[in-house]
């Protein structure tokens, strides 16, 4: 078992294929956003209490109203079989044994049905990348409700594909075996270029695409990929429930904000009507205790689980998400907080 996360990471890089190692450890361009993301919570300085009795300290919480052990969930990513042949399907039993929702990329390698199969009572989200051809998104939202997804996540932050220049360098291309399995041939099935493949989602989106997901089905809409305030009321307004404040790992724009950076915006502008997610860089407990204490109801957790998916299968997932969680129960110990309730702003200096 790796030490942490970043260890862990080194792991996966010696068993992995280079071309499909950069692909998910990559971000676009000068990977200026990739590196920032980290330093940001690294960046952020503790002020912990002492003396407050933290003889039990409690991570369970609950979001849009379902009771979760801990204040974390599976980002969403693209083709897991990359990194392990069950793909998807291994990633939800690790995940589902420690209690963390799946959200499921439009982009699987695994079908939505058979994700969900694998794990029939284990939470689980659906992201939604809205393609051009909208009988095609609203088919997946359909069945994502079919399949017992209890959210929606829509990913906004991909109307133009990011320049991976690691990708362009590997001349990376997806694997013949590999299938967009959620749909099924339904589009060029011998596509094996990412930036192609991205070209099928609808660039012209705008807050009316979440009144449309809602009047679909009756789920939650998570919007992925906020990064200011006034795109979170936005996001609101028109019907969303959370938002998510990411950008992408990243993968899209370089240059853009960090996400510990952009949450404290996000949250103020929210001002508790809903629920503020965020991603990015989330590496260690004391990063999800940062991220809670300013304002964060829960964060996502992406290419770590990647490694450990790559390393170890589902008993990997399941242990890097278990190892986090005791991270996250020694860093409220240690900080004096007994609940992610006392996880306030005044912890932080900034
Ligand atoms: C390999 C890879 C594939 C991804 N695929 C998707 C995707 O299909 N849909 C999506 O909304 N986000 C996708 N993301 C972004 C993640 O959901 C998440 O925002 C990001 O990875 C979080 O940063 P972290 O990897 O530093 O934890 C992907 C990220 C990676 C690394």
């Amino acid at each position: 078992v790796a030490s942490d996360l970043i260890e862990l990471e080194r792991r996966a890089q010696e068993l992995l294929d280079p071309g499909v190692y950069g692909f998910f450890a990559g971000g676009a361009d000068e990977e200026v956003t990739l590196a920032a993301n980290l330093a940001a919570w690294t960046r952020l300085r503790l002020r912990p209490h002492v003396l407050r009795d933290v003889s039990s300290v409690a991570t369970a919480t609950t979001l849009l109203g379902q009771p979760l052990p801990t204040p974390f969930l599976v980002a969403p990513m693209a083709y897991h079989r990359l990194a392990h042949p069950d793909g998807e399907v291994a990633t939800a039993a690790g995940a589902a044994r420690a209690g963390v929702p799946l959200v499921a990329s439009t982009q699987a390698s695994v079908s939505l049905e058979d994700t969900a199969a694998a794990e029939p009572e284990a939470p689980r989200w659906f992201q939604l990348y809205v393609h051009r051809d909208r009988g095609y998104a609203a088919e997946l939202v359909h069945r994502a409700a079919a399949g017992g997804y209890r959210a929606l996540v829509l990913t906004v932050d991909l109307a133009a594909y990011g320049n991976r220049l690691r990708d362009v360098r590997n001349e990376f291309k997806l694997p013949s075996w590999l299938r967009i399995a959620n749909a099924a041939d339904r589009f060029n099935d011998d596509d094996d270029d990412p930036v192609s493949i991205a070209s099928q989602f609808d660039p012209g989106l705008s807050p009316d695409v979440i009144g449309w997901l809602r009047e679909l089905e009756d789920l939650p809409v998570v919007v992925k990929g906020v990064l200011r305030g006034d795109d979170a009321v936005a996001c609101l307004d028109a019907g969303a429930s959370a938002v998510i404040v990411s950008n992408h790992g990243g993968r899209q724009l370089d240059g853009a904000v960090a996400t510990a950076d952009a949450l404290p915006e996000v949250v103020a502008a929210v001002g508790g009507r809903a629920e503020v997610y965020v991603d990015g860089g989330v590496r260690r407990g004391t990063d999800v205790l940062k991220a809670l204490a300013l304002g964060a109801r829960a964060a996502l957790v992406g290419r770590p689980v990647i490694w450990a998916l790559a390393t170890g299968g589902a008993e990997g997932v399941q242990a890097v998400l278990d190892g986090l969680r005791a991270e996250l129960e020694r860093a409220m110990m240690l900080c004096g907080t007994a609940s992610l309730d006392a996880l306030t702003p005044d912890l932080v200096v900034r």
